[in-house]
């Protein structure tokens, strides 16, 4: 009886898992959609708490039930409030720029807990073939997206903030990747091994998790960060096979998926093969390695009022966020500017480009935290067709997502990465604090344009004063 209703437990946890997820894909109910799944997974715990019977094998080889300890128990709660409490006042009260920072150490938790359970489970399976094999490769993957986790951790909040690249370091971690593998083979098909082996190859799994991630440049994180978060599926995924727990596999699973795609799609958005990420060509967290085109010519600036003025008697106004407004905060300043130009009958929409800021959502997340409405957020392509009848676009701490060399110039690190068009607007104010290059380190050509004028300055200070000066016009 208790064993169906753990099956019925499991069975939950893995349809909220997917309800949840395929309602994180829309704004509007990515919120529910996380509760829902939160929930599958606290039926699942809690099931598997009381519900799962304990049985082993008695002297005569007869399976026995055995009751959990009150000391067990007392140390499983203990073990959940603790990071119950860790987790939630962390994630309460993390910054939304430091969102990657958060799920890069979330992440190497969950890796560590796969290599923990490879650890623990060795002894009592390591006859098993196919007990084995998962085991150990829930391990090493487990360990590798725990110490690669970690690494990214420390890249993003500055700790360690420029890539480390030792000579000929592809075809080292290339060795080493193959060492790993078989050693894994080795402690697979030519052992039981002992304990000293096993231990052994968790450190050198932990090493290559290092040397595979301090190479990369610390603003490529968010794309290492899904693809480490997808091993980390993978290595709960091989927990599942291994205890026969289908909410374990299920989820495991779906991380596993969801991580990989994720990956692809933001190389795909930045036009760049994976192989470029990792073994690394650009994105230093903003040193320049790209050259960029010889740009000649001269900008020109726009005051607070006469920008004022453009934008009052403007009909239709769009606003291109990036990176820039994040660092400002200036979400709740973007989303006022908006309101009271829609007052004065003006249209206004936000142009999303699909990577924006340095994580996927970003924009997403940080408009609707100031409850810019969903449907005022429009998609690259969607808003592309729309510049040619826009009279302002307004390019709020943005710069390599309308870069137009990622057009035109075949030798810039960006050609062939989509673009926000707005070239083809009437007007271009760009808002951002200097003539400084954006994430992949080049001069954008859309500076000089002779539609564009730059309003420098930073995006909060800048724009809060647009908006009192807006205010003071009838
Ligand atoms: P960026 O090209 O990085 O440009 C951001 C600009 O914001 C900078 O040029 C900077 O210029 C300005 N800025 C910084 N602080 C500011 C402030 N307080 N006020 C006003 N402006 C400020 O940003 P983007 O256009 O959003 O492009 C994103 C880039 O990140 C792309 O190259 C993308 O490939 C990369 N990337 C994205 C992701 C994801 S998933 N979104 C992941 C990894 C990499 P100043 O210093 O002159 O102010």
């Amino acid at each position: 009886m208790t064993h169906h209703l753990l099956e019925i437990c499991y069975l939950i946890g893995s349809v909220t898992f997917i309800i949840g997820m395929k309602m994180m894909g829309n704004a509007k109910t990515a919120r529910r959609g996380n509760l829902i799944g939160a929930a599958g997974m606290i039926i699942a715990i809690i099931g598997t708490i009381f519900l799962h019977e304990n049985r082993v094998e008695n002297i005569d080889g007869v399976p026995t039930e055995v009751p959990v300890s009150a000391t067990v128990y007392g140390l499983i709660f203990g073990a959940i409030g603790l990071g119950t409490v860790i987790g939630w006042m962390t994630a309460k009260k993390v910054q939304m720029t430091k969102m990657p920072e958060l799920v890069s150490m979330f992440n190497g938790m969950g890796g560590a807990c796969a290599a923990l359970i490879g650890l623990m489970e060795y002894e009592q399976n390591r006859n098993q073939t196919g007990a084995l094999i998962a085991i150990i490769a829930g391990m090493v993957i487990g360990s590798v997206s725990f110490s690669g986790s970690i690494i990214a951790y420390l890249k993003l909040n500055g700790t360690m903030n420029k890539p480390i690249r030792l000579p000929a370091y592809n075809i080292i971690n290339t060795i080493v990747m193959i060492g790993v593998i078989g050693f894994a083979g080795w402690m697979v098909y030519a052992s039981p091994a002992g304990h000293v082996m096993l231990y052994a190859l968790f450190a050198v799994a932990l090493v290559y998790g290092i040397l595979f991630t301090v190479p990369i440049g610390g603003a490529d994180m968010p794309v290492v960060i899904s693809l480490l978060n997808s091993f980390t599926g993978l290595a709960a995924a091989f927990g599942g096979f291994l205890y026969d727990n289908y909410v374990m596999l299920t989820g495991g699973i779906l991380v596993g998926s969801a991580g990989t795609l994720l990956t692809l799609e933001m190389c795909k958005a930045m036009n760049r093969p994976l192989s470029n990420v990792i073994f690394g060509a650009f994105g230093g967290g903003g040193a320049a390695a790209g050259t960029g085109p010889d740009v000649k010519g001269s900008i020109k600036d726009v005051g607070v009022s006469d920008l004022a003025v453009m934008m009052n008697y403007s009909k239709k106004v769009v606003i291109v966020p990036g990176y820039g407004l994040a660092v400002a905060q200036a979400q709740h300043v973007i989303h006022e500017l908006e309101m009271l130009l829609e007052e004065r009958g003006v249209e206004v929409k936000y142009a999303i480009h699909p990577v924006a800021g340095r994580m996927p959502g970003h924009m997403n997340v940080l408009l609707a935290e100031s409850n810019v409405a969903y449907e005022k957020l429009v998609e690259m392509d969607d808003i592309n067709p729309e510049f040619d009848q826009t009279d302002v676009v307004l390019v709020v701490g943005a710069n390599d997502v309308v870069n137009p060399a990622a057009k035109s110039d075949p030798a810039s690190p960006i050609y062939g990465m989509p673009i926000l068009e707005v070239d083809r607007a009437k007007h271009i104010v760009v808002n951002k604090r200097s003539m400084s290059a954006g994430y992949a380190g080049i001069d954008n050509l859309l500076f000089y344009d002779q539609k564009c004028s730059m309003f420098f300055g930073d995006a909060k200070k800048a724009l809060t004063e647009l908006v009192a000066e807006l205010k003071t016009m009838d």
